[in-house]
Formats: structure tokens, sequence, C-alpha cells
């Protein structure tokens, strides 16, 4: 068994999903397990060479964790042959820009979702990267949520029998940050830079919905800024430019019809902060991030209409925890042993800037449905 280290320069390492998710519980995890295991049993370890604008804070996470090598200079660190990987975890306004440059130093590249605030520059960048000949792949962590991998194993098993319809609940309050500070950047509030709830979630439900349960035919979408004014990370106020909230509907293939509300502005009144509840002619399920529950038609109970009585049924004591069966990893560890992969011994992976594409492409529907107070088809990409 040998091991190999190749580079991976990574842009946005300071920044909350960087650094948390992609270069601790991700890169420097692979590193700790002894790297990402290919077919033939040899082993990759990845060298993080961090990007970022402010020197003093990239020199604080390296010493922190022992990296050698971070720099405010993303020509000098794409220039490098030894660096085989450019990762982008920057706010989504800047991502375009350093992506191409990265496509054009030959670079294969691995991105954040959204890949674009444009559904055009989204397959400008599959284009891109085609043209070049560089492997890309985007982030499509929910995939590999443990409570998505029940559901998916569900429908594998014909749980459902015929799938009929998917509500999604996904939100919680995020603070105006002026009694209590803001628990989310505030250019997530601000349209100009890049924010808003449907470019940030659409492309979450587009690859959820088409994996799980089929193209999505059309979109409706009402988004609303139920919150006008909030406070930024210095304590000043700004306006709040984007989508708060967004309440959509989605038609897919095969009839089947999917609601998700999505929202930072509502109160949690679920047992997760992400909650699908899919009904199929068999069967029904609830899946959230860790855990899903079913109820089988065999187990459904009869419930008939009358206010004048008080309800004496519990529906959900009727319901039973799909159990674990498995050992389930972070997933954003998944994808990046699953793409370093790609990389090294080209094994599949899915999850591409095309697929990247259709997902913003998705948001960008659903922001002109709601401009045009209308149902908009989804042209196939
Ligand atoms: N996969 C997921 O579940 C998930 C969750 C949240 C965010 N995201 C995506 O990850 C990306 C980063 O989101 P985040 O929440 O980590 O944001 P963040 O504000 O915490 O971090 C943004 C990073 O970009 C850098 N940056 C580069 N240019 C910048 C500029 N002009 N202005 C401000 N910052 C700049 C910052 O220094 C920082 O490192 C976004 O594209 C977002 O859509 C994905």
């Amino acid at each position: 068994m040998s091991v190999r280290t190749i580079g991976v320069v990574m842009n946005g390492v300071t920044g909350r999903m960087g650094y948390r998710q992609h270069l601790v519980r991700s890169v420097l995890a692979i590193n700790e397990q002894g790297g990402v295991t290919l077919s033939d049993g040899d082993r990759v370890k990845l060298r993080p060479v961090l990007v970022g604008r402010n020197a003093d804070k990239l020199a604080d996470i390296a010493t922190k964790h022992g990296i050698s090598d971070f720099t405010t200079d993303l020509d000098a660190a794409l220039a490098s042959d030894d660096n085989l990987i450019y990762f982008d975890a920057q706010v989504t306004s800047a991502r375009v820009k350093a992506v191409l440059k990265a496509i054009e130093a030959g670079k294969h590249i691995y991105a954040e979702k959204p890949t674009a605030e444009s559904t055009q520059e989204a397959i400008a960048l599959a284009e891109a990267a085609t043209a070049k000949g560089v492997k890309n792949g985007v982030v499509q962590d929910k995939l590999f949520l443990p409570g998505l991998l029940k559901l998916k194993r569900l429908i594998d098993g014909g749980f459902f029998g015929r799938i009929l319809s998917v509500r999604g609940e996904f939100g919680y309050w995020v603070f105006e940050g002026d009694w209590q500070e803001a628990q989310r950047p505030s250019w997530n509030y601000r349209a100009e830079d890049g924010g808003g709830i449907v470019l940030d979630m659409f492309p979450h439900w587009h690859y959820v919905m088409e994996n799980l349960f089929g193209r999505i035919q059309s979109v409706y979408a009402q988004a609303v800024t139920h919150v006008p004014a909030r406070v930024d990370e210095q304590g000043n106020t700004y306006q709040a430019t984007a989508d708060d909230a967004a309440y959509g509907i989605f038609e897919l293939e095969g009839g089947i019809v999917a609601q998700i509300n999505s929202s930072w502005t509502v109160r949690v009144n679920r047992d997760e902060l992400v909650e699908f509840q899919v009904d199929g002619t068999h069967g029904s399920a609830v899946a959230g991030l860790r855990n899903c529950r079913v109820q089988h038609r065999s187990a459904t109970p009869k419930p008939v209409w009358n206010p004048d009585l008080p309800a004496t049924a519990r529906f959900r004591d009727g319901w039973q925890e799909v159990p674990d069966n498995a050992e389930f990893d972070n997933g954003f560890k998944i994808q990046w042993e699953a793409f370093v992969r790609h990389v090294v011994e080209d094994a599949p992976f899915p999850n591409d800037f095309a697929s990247g594409a259709r997902g913003v492409q998705l948001a960008e529907l659903g922001l002109r449905s709601n401009a045009e107070g209308r149902r908009i088809e989804v042209p196939q990409l």
C-alpha cells in the first residue's frame, strides 16, 4: 500500500462552511483517518493550502491546525503543479471569478453551492470545466444526511407504493441582530451581495428532489422579505433586500407534488430543522436530518372529522422509527472522499457542475415565478 499527498487550494476557509465542514470536518478529518482509500488499497492524503483575503485570520487557522501553507495570493497557489484541486467556499458572489481562474490554471474544481448567482454563469462554469477537461463537483451534502439516506432506502425498497406528494419544512428564527446577535452572516440578507433564501436553499431542494423523487417540471414560488431591516456584524442597521422566506410548489415527473417552505423567520415546532413528509399509496414517512419515521397503510388510523369532540387519538404515536442499520459518517467528508477518488482514479461523481447549474436554474426560475406571480415550466438543461 502506498500513500501519496495532493495539494488542495482552499478558498474561503475563514467562513462558516469553509472552516468547520470543509477544512476541519472533511480535509483534516480525512488526513487523521490516514487518507482516502482508493480501490487498490492505496491512500491519498490532502495538503490544504489556505487562501483568503486576510493573512492574519489565515495564519491563526494555520497555526491552530499545524498547516504550513497559506496565502492571500490565489494566483500563486494556483501556479503550483502540486496543487491538483481548487475548492471554493467563498461568498457566492465571489465564486465564478475565482473558479474560472482555477479552471484556466487546469485545476480540478470542487465548490460550494450555488455554483453561481445566475443560470447563465453556472452553465458557463460547467462548459469551461468540460472544455478544459478538468473534473468538477458541487457540494450536495443533504443527500448524505442519515434521515435522507433512510428515506432513499425506503424509496428503493418500494415502501411507499406510488409516491403522491412531498411536504418539506425547513427553517428557524435567525435573530435580527439588534438585541441578540444574528447567527448567520449579514450578506445572506442582501440581494446585491448574493443573499436570499431562494438562491441559498432551492439548489439544495433541487438535488434532493431530483435524486430522490424525479425531475422537476415546474415551480411556483412566493418569496418574501418578512424582516425588512437587520443589524450586521459591525452593529450597523442595514436594509434587508433579499428574501428571508420562500413558499414553493414544485411539480415532479410522475405527478408528484412537492411543497417546500424555507424560512429564516419561523420558530421551530418540529423535531428537526428540516423535515420532509412523503405520502404514498402504501405508506408515509417523515424524514429529518437524522431520523426517519414511517406509517404503513396497515397501521393507518381512520380519523373522522368531528370538531365537537376533543381529539382522543395520539396521531404521532402511530409512527415507527426506521432503524439506522448502518454507520453514518459526516456527509461533507463522504463527498470529499468521493471527489478525491473521482480526481485520482476516475471514480464516478454525479454531483457535477451541470447538476449544480440545474440547481441554480431552479433558484432563478423560483425568483422569476415570484416576480411574475405565476407557475414556471423548468426547461431541461
Ligand atoms: N452546503 C451547505 O449546506 C451550505 C450552508 C451554508 C452556506 N453554504 C454556501 O457556502 C458559501 C459560504 O457561506 P458561509 O455561510 O460559509 O459564508 P461566510 O460569510 O461565513 O464565509 C464567506 C467566506 O468568503 C470569504 N469572502 C471572499 N470574498 C468575500 C467578499 N467579497 N465578501 C465577504 N466575504 C468574502 C470570506 O472571507 C469567508 O471566508 C456560500 O456560497 C453559501 O451558499 C453552503
